[in-house]
Formats: C-alpha cells, sequence, structure tokens
C-alpha cells in the first residue's frame, strides 16, 4: 500500500549492458525493479560492445521504465524524485539513461538526482537488510571495480583499497575465455569451480608488503595463461574444473584476506559485499567462514541486487535525496567518476 507521506523514487540504470528502471518505496522497499539484460546480445563478442551496448539501452529504455511503473502500480504524478546513474561506465550507455532521466524529471516538474554506480552497488545491502544502517565496510567487486570502502554513512565514503590493475570481475571474465568457457565469466568459473580442486594448481596472491589493501590481480592473470601454455607445450590435458576452483580461490583469498583487514583496521565488526563478483559462491562462504570467526558479520544481497539493477540506484538515490542532494539539467555522464572522499 502506497501512503501519502511514503517517498517514491523512480530508478534508472544504463551504465554497461542491462537496461533497468524501478521504482523504490522509503529507500528500502522495491515496488519494481525491471531488468533488461543484453549478455546473450554480447556473448559472442566475448565481452561487451559499447556501441551496441547503447543503441539496445534507446530501444529498451522508455518501454523498461514504462513496465516498472506499470509494476509498482504508480504514475510518474506519485514519483517524488527520479534517480539515475551518471558515472562510472560506457560514456554512450549512460547518455541514455541519463538522457530519459533528465527529460522525465524535466517534462514531470521533479527533481532530478545524479547517482554513483558504486554508490548504487552498496546500497543493494539496504534493500536486502532493512535495518542495516552505517557504518560498515563494504567490499565492491564487478566487472569494472574492485573496492574496499568504508561506508562511514549513507553519504560518506573512504576508500581503503582499490585494484592497482584488472578488477576482479574482469580476472573472472579474462580467464574464463582463456579457458574456453565464454562470456559472461564469472558465473561459468563459480559452476565450474565448484567439480574442481582448489589446491589443483598454486597461483599467486598478491599483498602488498607496504601493509595497503589495494589489490592487483593481473599477475594472477598471466599465471593461469602461463600454466595454460605449458600445459599446451607439454601435451598434458587441461583439467577445467581444476583450473576455475585454483584461480578462483586465488582472488577470493585476496578479497577476504584485505577485506577482513580493513574492518579491523577500523574497528567494525560488519561486512557487506557487492557487485557481480558479490554474487560468486566461494567468496561468498569464504568471507563469512573467516569474519564470523573474528565477530564480524557478513551480508549479502540476493543475486539479482548484486549484478546491475535500477532497484539499488533507485536506493541510493533516496538517501541522496532525503540529505538534500538536487542535480541540474546540465548533469553530464562521467565515464570515469571517483567515489569518496
Ligand atoms: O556489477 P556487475 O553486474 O557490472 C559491473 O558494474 O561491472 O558485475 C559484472 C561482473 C562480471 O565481470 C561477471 O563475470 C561478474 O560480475 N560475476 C561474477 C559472478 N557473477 C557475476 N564473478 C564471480 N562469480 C560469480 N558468480
Ligand atoms: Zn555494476
Amino acid at each position: 500500500m502506497i501512503l501519502q507521506m511514503d517517498t517514491l523514487i523512480l530508478g534508472i540504470e544504463s551504465s554497461c549492458d542491462e537496461t533497468s528502471a524501478s521504482v523504490i518505496k522509503n529507500g528500502r522497499c522495491i515496488l519494481s525493479n525491471v531488468i533488461s539484460s543484453q549478455v546473450d546480445l554480447h556473448k559472442k563478442y566475448g565481452g561487451v560492445v559499447p556501441e551496441i551496448a547503447s543503441r539496445k539501452h534507446v530501444e529498451l529504455i522508455i518501454p523498461v521504465i514504462n513496465q516498472a511503473l506499470e509494476e509498482a502500480g504508480v504514475t510518474l504524478e506519485d514519483i517524488n524524485a527520479i534517480g539515475v546513474t551518471y558515472g562510472p561506465g560506457l560514456v554512450g550507455a549512460l547518455l541514455v539513461g541519463l538522457t530519459a532521466a533528465k527529460s522525465i524529471a524535466f517534462a514531470a516538474d521533479k527533481p532530478l538526482i545524479g547517482v554513483h554506480h558504486i554508490e548504487g552497488h552498496i546500497a543493494a545491502n539496504y534493500l536486502q537488510y532493512p535495518e542495516l544502517e552505517p557504518p560498515f565496510i563494504c567490499l565492491v567487486a564487478s566487472g569494472g571495480h574492485s573496492h574496499i570502502v568504508h561506508v562511514a554513512d549513507y553519504n560518506k565514503f573512504e576508500i581503503l583499497g582499490q585494484t592497482r590493475d584488472d578488477a576482479a570481475g574482469e580476472a573472472f571474465d579474462k580467464i574464463s575465455r582463456a579457458i574456453g568457457l565464454g562470456y559472461p565469466g564469472g558465473p561459468l568459473i563459480d559452476k565450474y569451480a565448484a567439480q574442481g580442486d582448489s589446491n589443483a594448481v598454486k597461483f599467486p596472491r598478491v599483498h602488498f608488503e607496504d601493509g595497503s589493501l589495494d589489490f592487483s590481480f593481473s599477475g594472477l592473470k598471466t599465471a593461469v595463461l602461463n600454466y595454460l601454455n605449458r600445459l599446451e607445450q607439454t601435451g598434458e590435458k587441461v583439467n577445467i574444473p581444476d583450473i576455475a576452483a585454483s584461480f578462483q580461490q586465488a582472488v577470493v583469498d585476496v578479497l577476504v584476506k584485505n577485506t577482513i583487514s580493513a574492518a579491523r583496521m577500523k574497528n567494525i565488526n560488519k561486512i557487506a559485499l557487492a557487485g557481480g563478483v558479490a554474487a560468486n559462491s566461494q567468496l561468498r562462504r569464504d568471507m563469512k567462514n573467516m569474519a564470523e570467526k573474528q565477530g564480524i558479520t557478513v551480508m549479502y544481497p540476493g543475486l539479482v541486487l548484486c549484478t546491475d539493477n535500477a532497484a539499488m540506484i533507485g536506493c541510493a538515490a533516496y538517501f541522496e535525496y532525503k540529505n538534500g542532494k538536487r542535480s541540474g539539467m546540465d548533469l553530464n555522464a562521467v565515464p570515469g567518476l571517483r567515489l569518496g572522499y
């Protein structure tokens, strides 16, 4: 039921290859979350083709927004504000969602709120756990980012660690391609790894000596590629489940260790996971096991809220709205938008 005093946000997301729109009530309740994924379209190219993504967003954005309003049982009249991802992401893809949001905000005379995509991923946890409040530590690991974030408040973020080269999801996608599993790599490696031995091959885990909580996955990627080359030269059989499991374990070990170190450093006993890689079963399992031994609670959103979706954007926009943020009609897409202070 929607009451007069409820705050309704229309959320819009189009930063990569998902066209999505949502209606969020009071920042915590999902009335609708329509996601149109282009995965099948990009599969044959082994990754997202930016121009194809933009064109598909143009076709889908208005029908997806209409469906989100319809499923929520509301009209534009009922909406209090429009939240939209304006970065980081693919510039052409971002512009489609942003232009739609600006046009609707102007035509319907509603406030516009630009949302940082990573802030959205973090906010997915508020939808999954309606009681969750900052502060907490959030590991945001996706195709484009690997950040350890100290969520000091709803609108206050401090980056404690980040990747110095490849993002975790990017490493999953590249290795998946190298071992012939295809795109998107994360879910496929996760699946094959379940039948493999994670101790079969000892791949490197990079930790920086200066105590930094940063990540580096490019050396791991090279190690897997070298290993595959060696097998090819000696004519040995490639055991895909074993390689998938050993690679996955190497990524997960570093993500878990650094995130728990961040929680201990900040003396915070709550860890949340976010982003596409947060869907990884080994990461969820190991983070929970290791953190709980140290009295730290681990949270993660359901699978649909881990990968790109507009519910998380509507949620983040709600907290920005409550904090008084309003974006102007000159809001532009910022492909390399940074988070934090
Ligand atoms: O958050 P997301 O949908 O898009 C970005 O903002 O990048 O994340 C997509 C990434 C891809 O790299 C995909 O391979 C990875 O998340 N991913 C996974 C899993 N599901 C998706 N990685 C590991 N295990 C998974 N189960
Ligand atoms: Zn994302």
